[in-house]
């Protein structure tokens, strides 16, 4: 091994105890070889960079709630004290300073995306399935684990007990440019590589077009507005069941891994990602790609947001519920600690926040009260079922409109409750190295179908790997139908018409079909 990383994540699944009981279990993930780093990030035979393999310490120490217990409030950005500031530059400029081989360091930290994010680990027994935290239900808990840990490692390097990491609440109109604390050249909180349109500006991050868009005339009131509707979009209207909001599970008793993200990882996790990345690197890098993303120090307030919004899901409806199934309960990650100690954790440990000692500040949500249909205004147009036919696989090339027999129509309301109507967009082929995005409508108008909200269902993005060869993975994207045909005044329809637009990328589709999710069960 030539260089040592940083962090080790792992899912791993713990072991067979488990395989047999209950519901359908998929076949356990084991740890992967921490002795196995492979070398990642190859263009053809060369070798770019080998970077994140971190080191093998062979002592490894189970996670301990900190006793007496305490709770620290992590403040939005805007809201922090000119001492937080310093503090948080002065803990971000000492970590930078630790040596590059100590796992604590920022450059040691920032390889985690790295090395999951390229093949440098596989699941064990299965050399050609590289290990993933993206994409899946393994996104929220990987990452609020590893915020944890860079935390705890700033506090200790000022030694300030109390110090928090802010959060970037980008789903407020007041926060939705670049925070200007990350935006002071020679602070250690500031990235060069970062798109410069949004530098020392007041330019609006826009949820619905990723960064080098050419973007449609909107005014910042409308930019805001749409943005709100993706918001309520992703946490409300597509996120009615566990399944939609966490993605898919982690399993690999497939024929072959199934990428399924949950809503608010896709839409705007993946757009916030693309919009601060460089428009003038190869990928977006920093943060426009996966492997350099944790390069940037923005990248933590950006995920302590999402971390937010998770807490914020299960709280808007005390229906909404985290996955209670084993797989999911008893995966476990690796952290490197605050002292350098090598610390295996569990997802079940990081449920609730209260217990890992910080809550959020409270700050309004905008976008809870917007009505259902997240539309400005009710478009009742009608599917019809003399449409053509499209054939699948579909190479999505132009906007394709799809009409689509429902299994079910005129549901009760007691039926909406306990199962969600979804549309699910399957075997989704494209290339991981690539930005790719495509918008999903219902019963559109042929009215500007860039800028549309009414019809407007959800985006589906990818945010780049750094240099990977994913090889025969493909995605599921699910979308969320109740509320919306409510909302057109649709739900009694046989027929709708689902259209595909195509805004970035290669992007091959081999299916579109109806189907009832569960609210909880997978
Ligand atoms: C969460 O943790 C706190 C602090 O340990 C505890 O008081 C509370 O009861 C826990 N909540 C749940 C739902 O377990
Ligand atoms: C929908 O169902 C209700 C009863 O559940 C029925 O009264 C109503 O006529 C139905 N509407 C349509 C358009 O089928």
């Amino acid at each position: 091994m030539t260089r040592r990383g940083f962090i080790i994540a792992i899912a791993s699944f713990i072991a067979s105890i488990f395989r047999g009981v209950g519901k359908s279990m998929g076949a356990l993930i084991e740890s992967p070889d921490l002795a196995v780093c492979k070398k990642i990030h190859t263009q053809g035979e060369v070798v770019i960079e080998t970077t994140c393999c971190p080191p093998n310490r062979k002592k490894i120490v189970d996670f301990v709630f900190e006793t007496p217990s305490r709770i620290r409030v992590r403040p939005a950005v805007q809201h922090m004290t000119v001492e937080h500031i310093e503090k948080y530059k002065e803990a971000t400029r000492r970590m930078k300073a630790l040596d590059k081989d100590d796992p604590r360091s920022f450059a040691q930290q920032a390889n985690v995306h790295y090395a999951y994010c390229d093949d440098a680990y596989s699941e064990m027994g299965l050399p050609q399935m590289p290990l993933e935290v993206h994409k899946s239900w393994l996104f929220f808990p990987f990452h609020r684990w590893y915020l944890y840990f860079h935390e705890k490692i700033l506090r200790s390097l000022i030694e300030d007990d109390d110090f928090v990491l802010p959060f970037w609440n980008y789903d407020d109109p007041s926060s939705m440019t670049l925070p200007s604390i990350f935006d002071e050249i020679n602070s250690p909180l500031y990235d060069q590589l970062r798109n410069q349109d949004l530098c020392g500006s007041t330019k609006l991050i826009n949820f619905r077009s990723y960064r080098d868009d050419p973007q449609p005339q909107l005014t910042d009131t409308e930019i805001i507005q749409n943005n709100l509707r993706v918001m309520r979009l992703q946490m409300v209207t597509n996120s009615k069941t566990t399944q939609q909001f966490f993605g898919g599970k982690y399993i690999v008793d497939r024929p072959r891994p199934n990428h399924t993200p949950g809503s608010l990882e896709m839409f705007p996790h993946n757009i916030v990602h693309s919009w601060v990345g460089s428009k003038s690197t190869p990928k977006g890098e920093d943060m426009g790609s996966f492997h350099t993303a944790a390069r940037d120090p923005i990248f933590y307030v950006h995920h302590t947001n999402i971390d937010r919004l998770w807490g914020v899901w299960k709280d808007i409806n005390c229906k909404n519920k985290d996955p209670d199934e084993l797989e999911f309960l008893e995966a476990s990650f690796l952290f490197y600690d605050e002292k350098a100690q090598l610390t295996r954790v569990t997802i079940k440990d990081c449920l609730n926040t209260s217990a890992l000692g910080y809550r959020y500040d409270n700050v309004p949500i905008p976008w809870l009260d917007l009505d259902k249909t997240c539309a400005p205004t009710f478009i009742n147009r009608r599917g019809s079922n003399n449409l053509r036919k499209v054939i699948f696989p579909l190479v999505l090339k132009s906007m394709e409109s799809i009409t689509i027999r429902r299994r079910m129509n005129n549901r009760s309301e007691v039926e909406k409750e306990s199962r969600e109507e979804v549309a699910i967009i399957d075997d989704i082929e494209l290339d991981y190295e690539e930005s790719v995005m495509f918008d999903v409508y219902i019963n559109p108008s042929d009215a500007d179908i860039r800028t549309d909200m009414s019809n407007f269902c959800s985006s589906f993005m990818n945010v780049p790997n750094g240099g990977r060869s994913i090889i025969d993975v493909k995605t599921r994207f699910v979308v969320g139908l109740t509320d919306l045909l409510d909302g057109i005044q649709a739900d009694n329809d046989e027929y709708i018409v689902i259209t595909l637009v195509p805004r970035k990328g290669n992007i091959k589709i081999g299916g579109l079909f109806i189907d009832f999710l569960d609210r909880h069960n997978f």
